[in-house]
Formats: C-alpha cells, structure tokens, sequence
C-alpha cells in the first residue's frame, strides 16, 4: 500500500520517475516523447509534488451536494460567481492530506521546484535552468518602457503578503500547501504562487549572504525557493519621491516591483495570508475572472460601487445590473473622467451607444469589494492623495480589503508615476484611482458574504448601500470604513469577509469541522 512505503523509498521511487522523465526528455526533445503517453499525461505526472504520488491531485477531492436551504443569513453577492454554489468541497478530503506524517517529509518539498517543474512540462520546455530569482529581483528599475496595448494573457502569479514574524504553524502550513497545489499545480502551472516577505527591519537585502541569512530564518525551508524578501530600504530607494513606504499604506509598491520583474505574469493576484476558501482555489479565482470578463462597461463603475444583495433582485444579476442601469442613465461614467495634468493609457472609448464595449474584455482590475467614490465619505484616508493637478479634487475610487487581481500593465502604470511624479494614494485607492483615471475596466465582484442570523436582506441594504447612485456603498460615512471619528455602527464585525471581521474563524472552524459551505472567501482567519 501506497501510504505503508517507508520514506525512503517514497524519495528513491519519486526521484527514479523524476530521472526518468528528464532522460526522456534529454533524449526526444519536448515534441516526440515517443513511448511516453500523451503530453497531457506527463504534465499531470510533472504536477506532482511527489512524481510517484496520486494524492493531492484534482481527483482526490470530495465534493458534496448541498442539500438544505443554502443558509438563513442575508447574503450579499452570490456564490455562483466564484463556483458551484449548490456543491461543497469537504475539508477532510481536501486538507488532511497535507499534514505532517512519517510518510509525507514536506520540509523535503521545495515548492518553488515543483511548481517550475509543473510550468515547464505544460509549456514543454526541458527542465528550467535554476532561476536565480535574487538576481532578477535585484535588479534596478528599468527606464519607462510599459508597452500601453493589453498583452495577451499569459501566466498569472499569485503572490502571498507575508512578513519576518509570521508563525508558520503546522495548520498555516496545510493551508499553504492546500492553495499551492490547487492554484499552481492543478492549473498546471497557468498559475504560480510566490511570497512577497516584509522584512520588519532595515538590513541590506542587496547583500547576497544578509538576505540569504534572511530568508533562512524567516520563511519555512519548503516555500524559501518561492519567496522573494523586501524591506522599507528598497522600496524607499525604488520610490524616493513618494513620501510613504509602510506596507499597510503602500501594500502594493512591492508588487509593484515584482510585476516589473517578472514581466511575464501579465496578471497578478495579490492575496493575505489571512484569506481562506471553502471553494477550490483555482476554481474561485478563474470564476472571478469569468464574471470579470464578461461585464460590459457601460455603468460597470455604478455597478462597482454598490453591494449586489440578491433577495431584492429576485436573485437575478442581470435585475441589478437594470436597477443600477435605471438609476443612472446616461451619466455614467465612460472612459476616463475629466482631470488636470493626466493623461489616460487606456482605450478611446467608442460611442455611448456601444453598449457592449468591454464584453470579453480581460479587465486590469478585479476587486472583491465594492469600489466606492471616497469623497465625502469621512474615510480616515478620505484626503490623502498627493501630486495630483486636481489634488483631493481628483476623480477617485477605493475598496477595502486590499486583495486584488491586477494587471501587468496597471501596476507598471502606478509604478511610474510613483517613480517619475511622486503620485500617489494608499493602498485601499491605488489600483482602483488609477484604473478610473486611465480609462481601464475594473469590475468588483459581487462573491457572497454572510452577516448576523438576525439580519434580513432589507436592514442589511440599509446599513451597506446608502450612499448616493454613483457609489451606494459609499456616501458619508459608510459602515464597512474606519473614519476620522472611528468605528461606524453597522453589520461588519459579524461578517464573513472584511477587514476587522469577527465571524470568518467560526465559519472556517465550521468548515473544518466538515460543515457543507458554498464556494466563499473568509477573511480575517488569523487562526494558528
Ligand atoms: C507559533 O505558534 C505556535 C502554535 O500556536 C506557538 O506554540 C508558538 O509559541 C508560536 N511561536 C511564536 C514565535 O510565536
Ligand atoms: C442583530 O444583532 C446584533 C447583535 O449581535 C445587534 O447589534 C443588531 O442590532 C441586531 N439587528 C437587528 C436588525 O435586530
């Protein structure tokens, strides 16, 4: 039996497959592996973590049906746009494989490796040289050269924001693993996980040994090929003319720096350590992105701007979409707004009478919340926006929570003007300002998001969308911001997913517990 085989011979077997496909490899070439199955085959063996091990692959996962009344709480979004929302992935089927055990070593596991491996096999490459990714991450800015045209989609990174005293528990670590495996391996390599470390101190990082001293103390042996260590020294030498390098405020300069490194992910998901799926990874993410797509432009920023809560739309998008639609006319905002000194990179928008400019448009901005217009709304960060002509007279957009999917081409965007004109926003405004002003589609989706039993659809739409047309999640004051007078009373602290939320490590417990949960995002989990 497969989980009785001594670790030894685990290792020898997996590194005898593991020689066998490089010769083989060596000796065809990645055209004609003749003897060897078809490409689809060998790539599946390549996206292992182990060659000679079935676990972990798409397979083994147990779905269910969800057979009661999905859940009593008013929802807000719906589970259909991240998933199958009348299926759940059991936790014991997904999860438990990734512990410790005497037969599974994963401090042995160099998940950088696997994952190159993974790439290499679906893009038939022969084994990739070992990147020195220190190398490439050090290098210095490279003068303004952002290419304005979309690229076409290639790979997508997902990058993890951790930082120096992040506790590695053992439970941390089966998450770790779980999102790899579904993000990179089971999309066969389309997808690669990296972390992007804040070093809490500012020690020479372009010093080969401090930095490789470094990464062998704050990041777990298993994950070290794929993490990458920053600190506010290179981000200050990176962006001297913006006054702000704090990861809280700057959350995206880092990024920044990798997308322009590493060009080839021409998009970019940028994920908390915090988050939890009870959905498969990939599954969520590419669904996200499906919804993205497929949304018009025309009032995609009024839609962006007010929580979709399905009961008083006869759970019908489309119902929404014609509400908001109804709301606001012609004065929707198309193509970049009216600004002083900006000159917008995106596409000339086409008549108002296209009203399908942007169907099957990939957008450069994904957000999992809604984007709401900051002005008036007492925000705590409500007046912080520098070097712009119009200054807090700028048109702007924010959403909180700062997990986003971004392109290649909007974060080089951000990443020049910070460098060239010192423009900048915090974090939770950044992307999204940057998207308006440029004339970029960026879409909010609407994932579902549960509050207290006692709520109903109707207290939940008073308190979350009261604002005025163009940004009902927002107006003064709105309940999911901290203002400049605190906290706002409202339903937050018991919801699923937002920045302070209470309830995500009940419902994550749930889900451990083999609770049957549709497709959802849970944040903060700060369970250990
Ligand atoms: C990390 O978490 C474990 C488990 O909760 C705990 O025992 C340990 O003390 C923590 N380590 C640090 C450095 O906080
Ligand atoms: C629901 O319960 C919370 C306390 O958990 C309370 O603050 C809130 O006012 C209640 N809402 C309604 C509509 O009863």
């Amino acid at each position: 039996m497969r989980y009785a085989q001594s670790p030894r011979r685990r290792v020898l077997g997996s590194l005898i497959v593991f020689l066998v496909i490089v010769t083989l490899h060596r000796l065809s070439g990645p055209a004609g592996l003749v003897g060897f199955g078809k490409h689809a085959d060998r790539v599946q063996i390549a996206c292992r973590i182990w060659p000679d091990w079935e676990g972990s692959s798409p397979a083994q996962l147990v779905y269910e049906n969800i057979v009661t009344e999905q859940s009593p709480h008013a929802f807000v979004g719906d589970a259909a746009f991240i998933g199958k929302k009348d299926r759940c992935l059991l936790a014991v089927s997904r999860l438990n494989q990734y512990q410790s055990s005497l037969d599974r070593n994963w401090d042995k596991v160099r998940w950088g490796e696997v994952q190159k491996r993974c790439t290499a096999a679906k893009l038939g490459h022969s084994l990739p040289e070992k990147v020195e990714m220190f190398d490439v991450w050090q290098q210095p800015p490279k003068q303004a050269e952002t290419k304005f045209s979309p690229k076409e989609r290639g790979q997508t990174a997902v990058v993890l924001r951790t930082w120096s005293d992040y506790n590695y528990t053992d439970s941390r670590r089966v998450w770790l693993r779980t999102l790899i495996t579904e993000t990179s391996l089971h999309s066969s390599g389309d997808h690669e996980v990296f972390f992007l470390v804040n070093v809490k101190n500012n020690i020479d990082l372009e010093d080969r040994d401090t930095y490789d001293r470094a990464l062998g103390e704050f990041v777990p042996e298993e994950f070290r090929d794929m993490a990458l260590l920053y600190n506010s020294r290179k981000l200050e030498k990176w962006y001297p003319k913006v006054a702000e390098h704090g990861a809280q405020d700057q959350m995206y300069q880092a990024l920044q720096i990798f997308s322009h490194q590493f060009p080839h992910f021409t998009h970019i998901w940028q994920l908390e350590m915090d988050l939890r799926l009870t959905g498969h990874v990939h599954t969520t993410l590419e669904s996200a992105t499906a919804f993205s797509l497929a949304q018009p432009r025309r009032n995609i920023w009024e839609r962006n701007g007010r929580f979709y809560i399905p009961a008083l739309h006869g759970n019908s998008y489309e119902a929404f979409a014609a509400a908001v639609d109804l709301d606001t006319g012609e004065t929707g905002i198309w193509g970049p707004p009216q600004t002083t000194d900006f000159e917008p990179k995106g596409p000339k928008p086409p008549p108002r009478s296209h009203r399908n400019w942007g169907v099957d448009e990939d957008p450069d901005l994904i957000s999992l919340m809604p984007m709401i217009d900051p002005i008036g709304t007492d925000w705590i960060y409500e007046t912080e926006i520098h070097n712009f002509a119009d200054g807090t007279a700028t048109p702007r957009r924010a959403a909180f929570v700062s997990m986003t999917r971004s392109s290649w081409r909007l974060l080089q965007l951000v990443s020049e003007a910070q460098r060239e004109r010192g423009q900048w926003l915090v974090s939770e405004a950044t992307l999204e300002t940057f998207a308006l002003l440029h004339g970029l589609k960026a879409v909010s989706v609407p994932h579902p998001i549960t509050f207290d039993n006692n709520m109903t659809a109707e207290t939940v739409e008073a308190d979350i969308n009261r604002g005025p047309v163009h940004s009902k999640a927002g107006g003064r004051a709105p309940s999911f911001s901290y203002t400049t007078s605190g906290w706002v009373t409202g339903p937050w602290f018991k919801a699923s997913y937002w920045f302070a939320a209470d309830d995500a490590p009940n419902r994550w417990h749930g889900y451990l517990g083999g609770e049957c949960m549709p497709p959802m995002l849970l944040h903060p989990v700060k369970d250990e």
